[in-house]
């Protein structure tokens, strides 16, 4: 066999490492020269592609020759420094370098004994972020709670709402799905009525109640006890709300005391998404912002927006694990070992997502 067409090893791999690590960073260096918005047409890369993958191998240098003149024009480039859409550009040395480390580990973490460190680091770094936002300790994995990482926000309120859909069906009878009712304000995220959609909801029982400028984009405390009034009186159940700390249009902030203490009353599920500004939260003077935390069952916020995380990493705690458990969990009998039976539930429900939390914790721990 040719030398050429021989798996890459370990040197190899250094020798490219190096050079894409001295792209990257000619690449950050020269970021400013690039339009933020990449200016090419709909169908570009096609004219610029081979119609089929190529026989023959090519060479590195080649490969990033064809990244430059090909691939970067088609870039939208979100770190640049003069990129101001959507929500900030989340990389980061650390959370790169992390990047890195897992793609070389490359654990495939869907059991404990598939890599113990996988499990346990998730949980250990989950429990120090809590930590740091001072989420109350029903929150840690010490007790009842704890957290889990997901992909995206998305992915944290589906996961949520499935857990309390199958704790008030549990309660209330299984035929009762039709007449599940979920609330939050009109500014909350799409993904809350994607989330009804997969979860069986009805679509006219995904209530987003109009908030105004007389509350700052806010969802209103009255306006939500009336509209839960007026459900119950015609038979239907209210179950989950969602209360955002951040919204993605205005960053409003939802009062999260007093929606949750609606929700207790209402024996409801209670969720508050800061995907977008629960990072800064970490900070003293902006902790204020959650207050009211306690309430909640569920908390969410993205790693990858504002927490120097390259996308993407969610991070979500619950109180009681055991309902995201009973609404999720499957037993196969691949998955089953001797130290997963020993082990206590405690420590098999996270899905470990060891790729995301390498650059997690790099992000935590890095010295500047
Ligand atoms: C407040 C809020 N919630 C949820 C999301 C969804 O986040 P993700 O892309 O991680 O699903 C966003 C994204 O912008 C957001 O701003």
């Amino acid at each position: 066999m040719e030398n050429r067409l021989k798996p890459m090893d370990a040197e190899q791999l250094r020798e490219y490492g190096h050079k894409m690590v001295d792209f990257i960073a000619d690449y950050y260096k020269t970021i400013e020269n690039f339009p933020v918005l990449s200016q090419v047409e709909p169908g570009y890369l096609r004219n610029l592609l081979p119609d089929s993958a190529p026989n023959q191998p090519d060479s590195f240098q080649h490969v990033l020759d064809d990244i430059q003149a090909k691939i970067l024009p088609g870039v939208t480039h979100w770190q640049s420094p003069n990129y101001f859409a959507y929500y900030p550009s989340n990389s980061s040395v650390a959370g790169f370098v992390g990047e890195m480390l897992s793609a070389g580990l490359n654990i495939v973490g869907f059991s404990w004994i598939t890599s113990p460190a996988a499990t346990e680091l998730e949980i250990i770094v989950l429990d120090w972020l809590a930590k740091m936002l001072k989420l109350p300790e029903d929150f840690l994995s010490a007790g009842q709670g704890g957290g889990v990482i997901q992909g995206t926000a998305s992915e944290a309120v589906l996961v949520v709402l499935l857990a309390a859909r199958d704790k008030v069906l549990r309660r209330v009878g299984k035929d009762a799905l039709e007449k599940l009712v979920v609330y939050a304000s009109d500014q909350m995220h799409s993904s809350l009525q994607k989330a009804c959609q997969i979860a069986g909801i009805h679509p006219e029982n995904c209530r987003l109640l109009k908030a105004t400028s007389s509350t700052n984009y806010a969802l209103s405390p009255e306006f939500l006890s009336e509209t839960i009034s007026q459900d119950l009186t015609i038979g239907l159940i209210p179950f989950f709300l969602c209360a955002t700390v951040g919204t993605t249009s205005s960053t409003a902030v939802d009062p999260l005391l007093s929606l949750g203490k609606i929700a207790k009353s209402n024996g409801m599920w209670f969720h508050v998404d800061a995907a977008y500004a629960g990072s800064a939260c970490v900070c003293p003077e902006f902790r204020h912002y959650i207050d009211g935390v306690e309430e909640a069952d569920s908390f969410n916020m993205n790693a990858h927006k504002w927490f120097l995380t390259n996308f993407d990493c969610s991070a979500l705690w619950v109180k009681d694990r055991s309902a995201l458990v009973q609404a999720l969990s499957t037993n196969p009998e691949y998955l089953k070992n001797k130290k997963m039976a020993d082990s206590k539930p405690a420590k098999t429900w996270f899905l470990m997502y060891s790729r995301k939390l390498a650059k997690l914790v790099v992000a935590c721990q890095l010295e500047k």
